[in-house]
């Protein structure tokens, strides 16, 4: 029985790190193009060539400029802006 619930546990922790990359992906994108698009096209953010150091740098701007990005959301939105023009 101990067995068991040490197998499933490790199951959950196993299953819990192979949705997290791949789920966060899909969801920041359709953030960003929710989000951002909102002041400017979204061909602004498009078209823009950053890597992770810039964009966070320009998404904290966006952030005090209004634009609706928790700080649980940011490090899921910054990695998907930094695959852009890749
Ligand atoms: C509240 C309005 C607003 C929202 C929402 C907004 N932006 Fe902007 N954005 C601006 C304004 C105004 C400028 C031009 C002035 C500047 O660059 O600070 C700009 C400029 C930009 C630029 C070009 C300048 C640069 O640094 O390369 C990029 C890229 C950009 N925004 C990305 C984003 C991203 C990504 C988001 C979503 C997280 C976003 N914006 C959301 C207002 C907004």
């Amino acid at each position: 029985m101990k067995n068991f619930i040490v197998f499933l546990v490790s199951c959950t922790f196993l299953f819990l790190l192979l949705i997290s990359p791949a789920s966060a992906q899909p969801e920041a994108k359709a953030l960003v193009e929710k989000e951002c698009s909102k002041c400017h096209g979204i061909a602004k953010v498009n078209k823009a060539s950053k890597d992770a150091a810039a964009w966070e740098k320009t998404v904290n701007r966006m952030i005090k400029k209004g634009a609706a990005i928790k700080p649980e959301e940011k490090d899921a939105v910054i990695k998907y802006l930094s695959t852009l023009n890749k």
